[in-house]
């Protein structure tokens, strides 16, 4: 007696007789390979993430190596700076060897301050209004679409924030260019700077929901000593772990260790 299984039936024709199988996300590796592990290779491509943290936590350190190590592949990267200008950023982020003043020169890596192009394109008040935003969105678009832009960072959104005072502004500012920058398929990290309460990722309590990630750096002193930690809070298409991690930024780039449990830790 023929013992086979019987064979499946022929797939129905038509509309949804056979799903696909779901596409492989592509994803944008930071290059930080602790981090990477802990978001399963990567960011999703295209998505925008807000590195929160207070004074002090390696917010520009973080972000810059994910540009440098997105430029080292040959996706060109783009830095708007808004607290610090990028001559000073260059001299204060020398001493790292993982920078390559190359990168620059070959315009792989592009530093731009955003208070210079905001001033060039004529906004001459503190505040923007609804149409400067409309401008400044449609000159970040065409920055990255002609010069082809993979990788971006804003730091931060809370110095930009200072010149857009109303909330649904914000809001709708950081919604816009996450479709532009969705739409270029340009994966982006948003420098937020918070104080050091917990629970906090954004100054306003705005960028968090529109984000699709949250990676956030915190010190906190633990025997007399103050350490840098990281914990990835949200990452929308990516499983990952929320543990904390311990971070050091060294001369090679930042480096992540589990954090041990015990002892007393305070917030700084
Ligand atoms: N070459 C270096 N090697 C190791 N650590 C460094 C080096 N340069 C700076 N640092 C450390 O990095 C810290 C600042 O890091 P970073 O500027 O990335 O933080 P931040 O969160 O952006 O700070 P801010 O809130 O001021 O913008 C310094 O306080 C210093 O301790
Ligand atoms: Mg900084």
């Amino acid at each position: 007696m023929d013992s086979a299984p019987p064979a499946a039936p022929p797939p129905l024709a038509g509309a949804g007789a056979s799903t696909p199988a779901p596409a492989r996300m592509d994803r944008c590796q930071t290059g930080i390979e602790a981090l990477d592990a802990i978001l399963a290779g990567g960011i999703p491509r295209g998505n925008m993430v807000l590195v929160a943290g207070s004074v002090g936590t390696g917010k520009t350190t973080l972000t810059l190596e994910f540009l440098i190590r997105g430029a080292e592949r040959g996706e060109r990267s783009l830095f708007l700076s808004v607290t610090e200008a990028t001559a000073k950023l260059v001299q204060n982020v020398a001493s790292f060897e993982f920078f390559q003043t190359a990168l620059i020169e070959d315009g792989s890596l592009i530093l731009l301050d955003l208070p210079a192009i905001t001033a060039k394109l004529g906004f001459d008040r503190d505040e923007l209004s609804h149409e400067d935003l409309d401008i400044l969105l449609r000159t970040i678009r065409d920055l990255v679409r002609t010069l082809g832009v993979r990788r971006l960072v804003v730091d931060s959104i809370t110095s930009l924030g200072y010149r857009i005072p109303r909330d649904e502004q914000l809001r709708d500012f950081l919604l816009r260019l996450g479709e532009i920058l969705a739409e270029a398929d340009c994966t982006s990290l948003i420098v937020s700077e918070i104080s050091p309460e917990p629970g906090r990722y954004s100054a306003r309590g705005v960028e968090e929901a529109i984000v699709d990630g949250i990676i956030l750096l915190r010190s906190t002193r633990r025997l007399g000593d103050i350490l840098r930690v990281l914990q990835v809070v949200k990452m929308r298409g990516s499983p990952h772990s929320r543990a904390l991690y311990v971070l050091e930024l060294t001369p090679i780039g930042i480096l992540l260790a589990p954090h041990l449990k015990g002892g007393r830790a305070v917030e700084e």
